[in-house]
């Protein structure tokens, strides 16, 4: 692997192994086992968007490897004023050794990658979300011991992270159920990606998407950038809701993901989001495990 850039580049292999090293990171972690893998390393982590959990776990993740993490807002970096990506890729590839970015167009993440000479990871596009997918397969993991065979139903609007989990959940073995709106359902290239599996199913009917599953998961109505929008989407996804009625379709003891912010009231009720909280703070968490084990397979010195 070289970069992180969309989960439909990688192999089922590659994701299981960055699972099984964030099990490891993980264990070590817990057990105050240190090693610096990525000592006198640096990463960029560029920001066009808003974070809380991506910039505070990339950070204190690469200190926890040894190396430095330097926060690039897209407001102070030349990017923001038009420098293009392709003179930023070549210009940070003499200085770092490893870039996260966080932006809107997969394809300024592809470009940077292009372009660059060192590995880039998306730190969420509008497009996708890997590192978040590969926390909540972490997650999922850690509960059901497997991937394989189990469902996925993810309820709500089909953006970046329901086009990353309908790729990450095929990939490793999951049966994948999704309802959206007729409007907004996930990336057509996520839907040529799953017309090959007997275990995907797309709909408009929540309930129909949540029987008999194993993890419910949803996200934001309204994502970073649909500010403008909305209004008109509240009306749209009102039906789209985790909540009692929801639950009872999916198995006795389902379990809720959700990649945060939430909105209670909207996507998920208070009640549910904080009977799963567990869980889903267990995935908030995962992130710093997941990205290390990113961070350690793309940036780390071949012996
Ligand atoms: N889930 C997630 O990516 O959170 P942030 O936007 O806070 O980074
Ligand atoms: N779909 C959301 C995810 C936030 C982590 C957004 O893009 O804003």
């Amino acid at each position: 692997m070289k970069h992180l850039l969309k989960l439909l580049d990688c192999s089922t292999e590659e994701i299981i192994g960055l699972l099984d090293l964030a099990d490891q990171l993980k264990y070590e972690r817990k057990n105050n086992i240190t090693h610096h893998h990525l000592e006198g390393k640096s990463i960029g982590l560029i920001f066009q968007k808003s974070s809380t959990r991506t910039r505070v776990s990339f950070e204190t993740g690469m200190y926890q490897l040894g190396g430095q993490a330097l926060f690039l807002s897209s407001r102070d970096l030349q990017i923001g004023r038009g420098e293009p990506v392709q003179d930023t890729a070549r210009v940070l590839s003499r200085y770092l050794d490893g870039i996260m970015i966080r932006t809107f167009e997969q394809k300024e993440v592809e470009d940077l990658a292009e372009y660059g000479s060192i590995p880039v990871i998306n730190g969420l596009t509008d497009f996708c979300h890997p590192c978040q997918v590969l926390a909540d397969l972490m997650t999922i993991r850690e509960k059901y011991a497997v991937l394989e065979g189990l469902k996925m139903c993810y309820i709500g609007d089909g953006n970046n992270m329901a086009n990353s989990l309908i790729v990450g959940g095929l990939k490793t073995g999951m049966k994948v159920s999704v309802a959206t709106p007729d409007d907004y359902r996930p990336h057509s290239k996520v839907l040529e990606f799953a017309k090959d599996f007997a275990d995907f199913t797309l709909c408009n009917e929540p309930m129909k998407a949540a029987e008999n599953a194993d993890v419910i998961i949803t996200d934001t109505w309204a994502s970073m950038g649909q500010e403008d929008e909305k209004e008109a989407r509240m009306k749209v996804f009102k039906g789209y809701q985790i909540n009692d009625e929801l639950m009872s379709a999916a198995k006795e003891g389902a379990m809720v993901q959700h990649c945060l912010p939430a909105y209670r009231g909207q996507e998920i009720t208070e009640k549910i989001f904080e009977e799963h909280a567990h869980e889903i703070f267990e995935e908030a968490e995962n992130r710093l495990h997941a990205q290390k084990a990113v961070m350690v397979t793309l940036m780390k010195d071949k012996d």
